[in-house]
């Protein structure tokens, strides 16, 4: 079997990936010592408002809890025991004094020191058996975590993003809804496929009518500056890898006529904190690998991207209103969720539509065309922390 340098080495810069890199468990393997050295967004910190209030988010093998302690800080923590390894927490999310594991119930504090062990040998120390503390990053509300020792720095990912949550009140924003897409098929497959709207006129006709995106650009508006003011544009998926954190955020004209991302292009939610009006515009964002955002003046919505194994990946959005709107009376739930619903459903079917020929004996790698720049960016960044990371720079 050829090496992963060497098919590094062989790929031709402009055209998809070689099928190795899609369905080789070794590569799998080299993917998540990549992706969970970086941060990723597992949710918002409003999911977890009082003491003792926790969530879980899995990224591969590992899963973390996000725990706000007695003292009000937010931390995250291994979701392994220190006894003999159990999951602790095995729900989405709970509210608790202390988490205790399901399985000998050692019982730890909401910082993550041990609290009590029983029947252990004398001299066992418990101070010596705390949770594994994870680094974590709030951002405008949103909560970032890392599963590596020495995560890239977030220095110029952090300020482009707050740029964002604060123009349209992030921090004072609930989260809505939630919902997880299974989706049959390598992860790569699912973020080439985030990275182009050239599918975006053939597999989304809702999001095309409402987001001037699915339009070539010489056909695309500019987002003018009355749009998100404050708001600055960064590219920071170039080829190379420097130590942090890749970051990027583009303002985008919505169609003529169209508010928001709403069937109709009508507003769905009370604006947001930040945002003065609809201003036709609205603001896409990543930081990472594996988050993406959209930020309306009405609603946000969060991409949570997590692959599971060589052939699976969960899709998750999230949906943000303002922070003071209710449901079924400033929203509708069903309205709010419409857009990003469909438009997840179908994704859903034309990647695992796209993974089947994938594994086909006759898929050849073909060229992107010029509405697929940014898969491209996202790919040739992909291979190059790869090949640096096989360097022996990485973990
Ligand atoms: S594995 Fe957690 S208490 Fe035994
Ligand atoms: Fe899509």
């Amino acid at each position: 079997m050829i090496s992963v340098s060497a098919l590094i080495a062989a790929h031709r810069p402009g055209q998809a990936l070689d099928q190795g890199f899609y369905v080789r468990e070794d590569i799998f393997a080299r993917d998540m010592e990549l992706l969970l050295d970086r941060w990723t967004c597992v949710g918002h910190a409003r999911e977890i408002p009082e003491p003792g209030d926790w969530l879980t988010a899995e990224l591969g093998a590992e899963s973390v809890i996000v725990v706000r302690g007695d003292d009000g800080v937010t931390r995250a923590l291994a979701n392994v025991c220190r006894h003999r390894g159990s999951r602790i927490c095995n729900e989405l999310t709970g509210s608790a004094a202390a988490l205790t594991c399901p399985y000998h119930a050692w019982t730890y504090r909401l910082d993550g020191r041990l609290r009590a062990a029983r029947e252990m040998p004398e001299g066992f120390d418990p101070s010596a058996y705390g949770l594994t503390a994870l680094p974590i990053r709030i951002v405008g509300g949103l909560v970032f975590v890392s599963f590596g020792r020495a995560p890239p720095a977030l220095d110029d990912a952090a300020p482009a993003l707050e740029a964002m949550t604060t123009r349209y009140g992030w921090e004072a924003a609930k989260v809505a809804h939630r919902r997880s897409y299974a989706v049959a098929a390598n992860w790569k497959l699912v973020m080439e496929n985030y990275h182009e709207c050239y599918h975006c006129a053939p597999a989304h006709p809702e999001f095309s009518v409402l987001h001037t995106l699915a339009r070539p650009e010489g056909r695309r508006p500019p987002a003018s500056e009355a749009m998100a003011p404050g708001v600055g544009e960064v590219e920071a998926w170039g080829p190379k890898p420097d130590g942090r954190e890749v970051a990027r955020v583009m303002r985008s004209a919505l169609a003529a006529g169209v508010l928001t991302g709403s069937e109709g292009g009508q507003p769905v939610a009370p604006l947001m904190g930040g945002a003065e009006d609809h201003d036709g515009g609205c603001v896409f964002a990543e930081v990472g690998f594996l988050s993406a955002f959209l930020a309306y003046p009405d609603h946000g919505v969060i991409y949570r991207f997590i692959p599971k194994s060589v052939l699976s990946t969960q899709m998750e959005v999230i949906w943000l209103v303002d922070g003071a709107a209710r449901e079924g009376v400033d929203y509708d739930l069903g309205r709010l969720a419409w857009l990003w619903d469909v438009t997840s459903l179908a994704d859903k079917t034309i990647i695992e539509r796209n993974q089947k020929g994938v594994l086909s004996r006759f898929y050849r790698p073909g060229p992107y065309s010029k509405m697929e720049p940014g898969t491209r960016l996202y790919v040739e960044r992909y291979l190059a922390e790869l090949a640096r990371a096989g360097d022996g720079h990485g973990l």
